[in-house]
């Protein structure tokens, strides 16, 4: 027999994921380079060209045993080693290798991180607007999530709701920051707040609560942003990294879990990791794009072009009427629709090839969030679009 649990997720199908087959599919009938399609975010900018260059070298240069055997489980150790000292460099950390745990990207880290600090019917909470695979991440771990609701004024953290929902069913507090799908970043007010909250409540409540902290929109930052590293706030924090966004590299799949040194059980939550891969079976991430990262850890790709692409839509969405609360950083916009119903809204946007995704799916209703993650080009050739939606439905 079928399992049903998994058979009822069928239904739940990604509503972005749905869109993004609309734009190819409208893309077959009037060019794709007429569709504007702000659905997905996948990275616009090429890997840099030393990334290409070592993986070259390598395949060239280095023994084939090494480059394509199994990985270690809790991955490759100089490559660990490297991350750790990385982080130590740029944050004022003190990692070691024995904090550092290889993973298939940022969501191969969160699904990790989630099962060493919950279990079964243990609560998570996490804020709104939010990124929607936290339902699967979490459901299938047994745990349960709760979504604090918005602040919508500037979507930092609504703190009084959080203070209610940080009941000591809780155990653990997943946050996103720079955030998807609003932009925003944290500022360290709101993470010291943050992380005032929690310890106090842990101490109430006689139990850690841990803080697992997604991050792959770390290096997206634009200028004048205070963004601080999360982990130096909070010692029981699990940082969640992953190479998708930063190098532009998604499809290879790698990330790790930084375990704060200082913080509960620390000598024991990479090994952990360690055996949960084993049980889910995604242990051993490829070695070869381990080693390949390892070598450009201070880089990224040429991201300005997000920051580019923010500041034209930006200008023109406002001058339009539009409420949107200016990103820090990622390559996300998350602007008030212009009537409540934002599912209506996108679907009226669709008449003019503008691929929006509705703000539900992320926790909220009535906004609507753009995946600027396209060329500049296109980006610019949009706003006629924009305009013309806006005037003729709206105005
Ligand atoms: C907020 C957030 N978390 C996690 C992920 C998953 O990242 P990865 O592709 O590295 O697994 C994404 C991907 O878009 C994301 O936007």
């Amino acid at each position: 027999m079928i399992v049903q649990k998994y058979k009822d997720m069928l239904k739940g199908k990604s509503v972005i994921r749905q869109l993004s087959e609309f734009a190819t599919a409208r893309g077959e009938e009037i060019g794709y380079e007429n569709v504007f399609d702000y659905s997905l975010g996948n990275p616009s900018v090429p890997v840099p060209q030393e990334f290409t260059d070592v993986m070259i070298d390598m395949l060239q240069n280095c023994d084939p045993m090494e480059l394509h055997g199994y990985s270690q489980s809790l991955g490759i150790p100089s490559v660990r080693r490297a991350i750790a000292q990385s982080l130590n460099k740029r944050f004022g950390m003190n990692y070691t290798e024995n904090h550092i745990f290889m993973t298939t990207g940022a969501a191969g880290a969160i699904a990790h991180a989630i099962r060493c600090v919950t279990r079964q019917g243990d609560e998570i909470l996490t804020f709104a607007p939010y990124f929607p695979e936290y339902n699967p991440y979490v459901n299938l771990s047994g745990a349960v999530l709760k979504v604090v609701p918005a602040n919508v004024e500037d979507f930092q953290i609504n703190f009084d709701a959080f203070e209610e929902m940080l009941t000591d069913k809780v155990m653990a507090v997943l946050i996103n920051t720079p955030n998807n799908p609003s932009g925003i970043v944290y500022t360290t007010e709101t993470i010291k707040k943050l992380a005032a909250l929690m310890s106090e409540k842990s101490k109430e409540y006689g139990h850690d609560i841990f803080l697992i902290s997604d991050e792959p929109y770390r290096e997206i930052v634009f200028e004048g942003t205070d963004a601080p590293y999360i982990s130096k706030f909070y010692s029981n924090t699990l940082s969640c990294y992953s190479y998708s966004k930063s190098l532009s590299l998604p499809g290879e799949r790698i990330g790790y879990v930084a375990v704060n040194p200082e913080c509960a059980d620390a000598e024991y939550i990479t090994n952990m990791c360690g055996q949960i891969s084993r049980g889910t079976g995604h242990n051993c991430p490829p070695s070869i794009i381990q080693l390949a990262v390892s070598k450009v850890l201070e880089l990224t790709s040429d991201l300005s072009v997000y920051e580019k692409n923010m500041n034209i839509l930006y200008k023109e969405l406002t001058s339009l009427g539009f409420e949107c609360v200016k990103p820090g950083g990622t390559f996300y916009m998350f602007p008030k629709a212009l009537e409540e119903d934002a599912t209506a809204f996108c679907e009226k946007g669709r008449k003019y090839d503008l691929v929006m995704v509705p703000s539900d799916t992320f926790g909220v209703k009535g906004y609507f969030r753009l995946a600027y993650c396209i060329d500049t080009d296109k980006v610019e050739r949009s706003l006629e679009a924009f305009e013309k939606f806006v005037k003729a439905e709206y105005r």
